[in-house]
């Protein structure tokens, strides 16, 4: 695997590889590894080259910790006072997905737990779909298990699992784990009992301007909420609040698509896991009765909502950086024999009925910044929500996404995710290490696909495989 020859890409390594040979680093790894690990954190190709200083300065807030205020480092403090992490790489790790914990003793980052309480009238259906899911009274929607000093953490993700076997039709077995989450410790009190859970992992951050590209209307076509074609498989918009208007907009963003743009996505990050406010979302993470937490937030920046903790021009760059990461390209030579399998595969993926959902070929609007305007990608995604059966319910409702609905996750790149980090794993809560675990989970609208896959020998699956590792 090579990532394509840019000029951008070269100078950068070279300077990297200049300013670890003088400060006398040992560069443990060969150049090819080093680019192989480093294959989601390219800038798209077609970015031109003088918007690089945009691109480096949204890496260096999307890489860097931010500390608490004050701080010497003004630009950036201002983290807490509850928060899950104090970067946003230590999740989406280099530029990357996150993963579950090895063990009990490993920890919780580059994971969120979203807290909600199930609807109980109209009044109450009606809220969760114009704001998003219910708040725990004293928690909020997320759990924040970090805090600052003097001010209580949330509470404690625990995990536990429990495993199962299926088997295919000729005979070979594999074995599904399935993640429990509870949470110990809570900080404010106990959580009710009726409190819904929904693990996320951070995904990657590849390509992501170039979904946003993609034009309401193509994803409106795609849209069969009644399913009136017929084919089992129902795509369905989540129809959002777009923060500053009365109006829902389309949710592209996040496993269950809740986030209608990259820059109100970006500064929801910054709030729900970093603590920090922006003028999209001015308010501290403390609800009414963390006091600690409101009194942390007043001390540290009494004038909060006339100058939120990160600027309008952070906020920009972070989010000119999210737009502008390319997906990888895969220039390898291809041996006669890996060609064939892929075709195979790819024929495969096609007989399953894998593109109905993964859609292999978009075209982008003319709206979007020039250079990720009007082109042809191979995201293998529709942007649309599927009703993925109880096994993958996620508990948690999202405006209009119900437990059971997730949104189509790209497949662009997926075959470079354990060289970007070898502890990345897949779906919305990581319970799946290899990508032939999470075709088997799908189920629901995606049932009969993966039936398909189970009637498969060995030798066809490995070519699915390998045409998914090609994407
Ligand atoms: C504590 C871990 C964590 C941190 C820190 C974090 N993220 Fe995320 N990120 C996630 C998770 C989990 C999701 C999926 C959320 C969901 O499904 O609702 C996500 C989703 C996203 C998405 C949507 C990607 C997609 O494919 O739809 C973007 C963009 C993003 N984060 C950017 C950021 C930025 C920018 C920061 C820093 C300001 C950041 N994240 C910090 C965990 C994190
Ligand atoms: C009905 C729509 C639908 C069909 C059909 C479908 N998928 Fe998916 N796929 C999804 C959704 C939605 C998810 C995310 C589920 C989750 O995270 O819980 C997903 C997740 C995946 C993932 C994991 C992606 C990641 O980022 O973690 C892979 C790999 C995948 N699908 C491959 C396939 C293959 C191969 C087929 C055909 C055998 C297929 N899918 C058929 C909707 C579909």
């Amino acid at each position: 695997m090579k990532i394509s020859g840019k000029p951008y890409w070269r100078l950068t390594r070279s300077a990297l590889l200049i300013a670890a040979f003088c400060t006398g680093i040992h560069w443990p790894v060969s150049a090819n590894s080093y680019t192989e690990r480093h294959a989601f954190s390219q800038p798209d190709e077609e970015m031109p080259l003088k918007q690089s200083l945009d691109f480096h300065v949204g890496n260096s807030f999307f890489r860097n910790p931010w500390v608490k205020a004050p701080a010497s480092t003004r630009a950036r403090d201002g983290l807490g006072p509850l928060y899950n992490t104090n970067a946003c790489q230590n999740c989406h790790i280099r530029d990357g997905r996150g993963h579950l914990p090895k063990n009990q003793d490993d920890n919780f980052v580059s994971l969120i737990i979203r807290l909600s309480r199930p609807a109980q009238n109209k009044k109450d259906t009606k809220k969760q779909s114009k704001h998003g899911p219910l708040p725990i009274p004293a928690y909020g929607t997320q759990l924040q298990d970090f805090a600052l000093p003097g001010v209580p953490a949330e509470g404690q993700v625990s995990l536990r699992w429990t495993t199962l076997n299926k088997t295919f039709a000729d005979g070979d077995t594999i074995q599904l784990r399935q993640p429990h989450f509870s949470i110990s410790k809570p900080g404010y009190g106990d959580l009710p009992s009726s409190t819904v859970l929904s693990a996320r992992i951070a995904p990657p951050m590849i390509g992501l301007g170039l979904l946003a590209a993609i034009e309401d209307d193509t994803l409106l076509q795609w849209s069969d909420p009644e399913d009136l074609n017929n084919d089992g498989i129902s795509g369905r918009i989540n129809w959002v609040n777009l923060v500053g208007s009365d109006l829902p907009a389309i949710g592209r963003f996040g496993w269950k698509a809740a986030q209608p743009n990259l820059k109100q996505q970006t500064a929801a990050a910054f709030l729900n896991d970093m603590g920090l406010t922006s003028s999209i979302f001015p308010a501290p993470p403390c609800t009414k009765v963390q006091s600690e937490c409101l009194l942390a937030q007043q001390r540290s920046l009494p004038d909060a909502k006339a100058k939120p903790e990160v600027s309008d021009k952070i906020l920009e760059a972070v989010t000119f950086y999210s737009q502008n990461l390319a997906v990888p390209h895969n220039n390898s030579p291809v041996s006669k024999s890996l060609e064939r399998r892929r075709a195979q595969g790819h024929q495969l993926f096609l007989d399953a009925h894998c593109a109905q959902c993964h859609k292999p070929e978009i075209q982008t609007g003319d709206l979007a910044l020039g250079w990720l305007a009007t082109r042809l990608i191979q995201p293998y995604t529709d942007l649309l929500l599927h009703d993925m059966g109880d096994a993958l319910a996620g508990g948690t409702e999202e405006f209009s996404a119900s437990a059971r609905e997730w949104r189509t996750p790209p497949l662009w790149g997926i075959g470079m995710t354990k060289n970007v980090h070898a502890e990345g794993t897949f779906l919305h809560d990581g319970r799946a290490r290899t990508l032939m675990e999470a075709i088997v989970w799908h189920g629901g609208e995606a049932q009969a696909a993966r039936d398909k896959v189970m009637t498969m020998d060995s030798a066809q699956r490995q070519a699915l495989i390998t045409f998914i590792q090609s994407l």
